[in-house]
């Protein structure tokens, strides 16, 4: 059997082709197209704008996932497509594609959860090439990657820019959410403390990037609802921008402008506004930020795996890209005696593979959707 996925909750458009028969599974393309460069001078997500690139780069995409694949559009047995949660006019897009292409050519269709794409993901086994691994996450892949169907019950932690939530998950399509964030989504609080900074978009990367090296003990910020199975991340946030300037430095507000230290400030603003990126400060900060966030999430989930008694503990979503997050939770899962999976980079972020994983795994399970049925931005998981 044959699925092509379209996935377009957000501001990434990709397409993935994955083959399975009684052996396993193959992943024949994944294209992803981001949409980051059209977004940043924005300060975020234009929706329209989201919804124009689908469409722009959609049937691109599809082509070549068709020639990665060797195959044609019309020899897929299933299309499926993301159908929530997400920006609504961005999942009519894939949705409707993938509509068009079912009734073009007369197949099955299949809606996916896109948190159920990032909570299968860690089971996909990797058996790609070590030297394809540093392939960009914006780049396509056609690899060897081999899934297995096999869903072990499992503590999993989604964490991405959207989303922060513990799920005991039980099998295929039996999930239980025991937690999810109140506020803010660690990588939203991420984006934005990274703006407060004058970093880049997305922030993850940019803060990790930074905080290698620096003290990751120097700035003490809070770590909020301990004991509890939510998270907040907002009140975290508000600490680093008050705490800006304490320590000299005037927050990045202004669109397209630099954090910067008091002198450089009141030097005016022909000053190059930059703060200076060698900088320790910057190395503590950062190491400081990501560590509270670290903490948070490493403690709730070995707690809830402890309480719910499952023995595997998975991480997913694009935070879960970040190095130092995913050896603190693999360490503190050893310590306890459980084992700690996590997914592949480029597998981290958003990308139509894990869609289409999903959809085959729910289509052996026997689900199927009708073409009647609708894209739902607040779709939950359980
Ligand atoms: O899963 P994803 O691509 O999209 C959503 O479904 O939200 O996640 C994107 C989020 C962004 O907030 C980004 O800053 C964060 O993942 N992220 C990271 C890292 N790489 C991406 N956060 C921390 N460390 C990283 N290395
Ligand atoms: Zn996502």
């Amino acid at each position: 059997m044959t699925v092509l996925a379209l996935e377009t909750s957000c501001d990434e458009t990709a397409v993935a082709i994955l083959r399975g028969d009684r052996s396993g599974h193959a992943l024949f393309a994944s294209e992803v197209a981001s949409q980051v460069a059209a977004h940043e001078k924005y300060g975020g997500i234009v929706p329209e704008i989201a919804s124009r690139n689908h469409l722009i780069h959609a049937p691109r995409l599809l082509d070549r996932a068709a020639s990665a694949a060797k195959t044609r559009l019309s020899e897929i047995d299933v299309f499926a497509a993301t159908t929530g949660p997400g920006l609504a006019s961005s999942l009519m897009i894939g949705a409707s594609i993938a509509k068009g292409l079912t009734i073009g050519f007369g197949k099955r269709y299949l809606g996916i959860n896109h948190l159920e794409g990032h909570l299968l993901s860690p089971f996909f086994v990797d058996a790609t090439p070590s030297s394809r691994k540093s392939e960009p996450c914006d780049g396509g892949v056609a690899s060897t990657m081999r899934a297995q169907g096999d869903i072990k019950p499992n503590l999993s932690l989604i964490v991405s820019g959207g989303h922060t939530m513990l799920v005991a998950v039980r099998g295929l399509a039996n999930y239980q959410l025991i937690g999810h964030t109140v506020d803010d989504a660690a990588g939203e609080a991420f984006d934005k403390v990274a703006k407060m900074l004058g970093l880049g978009y997305p922030g993850g990367p940019e803060i990790e990037k930074y905080a290698r090296g620096g003290d990751p003990k120097r700035f003490d910020f809070p770590r909020s609802m301990p004991g509890s199975e939510n998270f907040s991340f907002s009140g975290l946030k508000t600490a680093v921008r008050y705490l800006l300037p304490k320590i000299g430095v005037i927050p990045s507000e202004v669109e397209g402008s630099r954090g910067v230290t008091k002198e450089e400030f009141q030097r005016g603003p022909s000053t190059p506004l930059c703060f200076a990126r060698d900088n320790k400060l910057l190395a503590d900060l950062c190491a400081s930020f990501q560590q509270a966030i670290i903490d948070v999430l490493v403690t709730k989930t070995i707690e809830a795996a402890q309480k719910y008694r499952v023995d595997l503990v998975t991480i997913s979503g694009g935070v879960s890209c970040n190095q130092e997050l995913r050896r603190q939770m693999g360490d503190a899962s050893s310590r306890k005696g459980i084992e700690f999976r996590g997914v592949e980079p480029w597998l981290c972020t958003d990308n139509a593979a894990m869609i289409a994983f999903a959809a085959l795994l729910r289509l052996r399970a026997g689900f199927e959707s009708q073409l009647t049925e609708e894209i739902n931005p607040n779709l939950t998981l359980a």
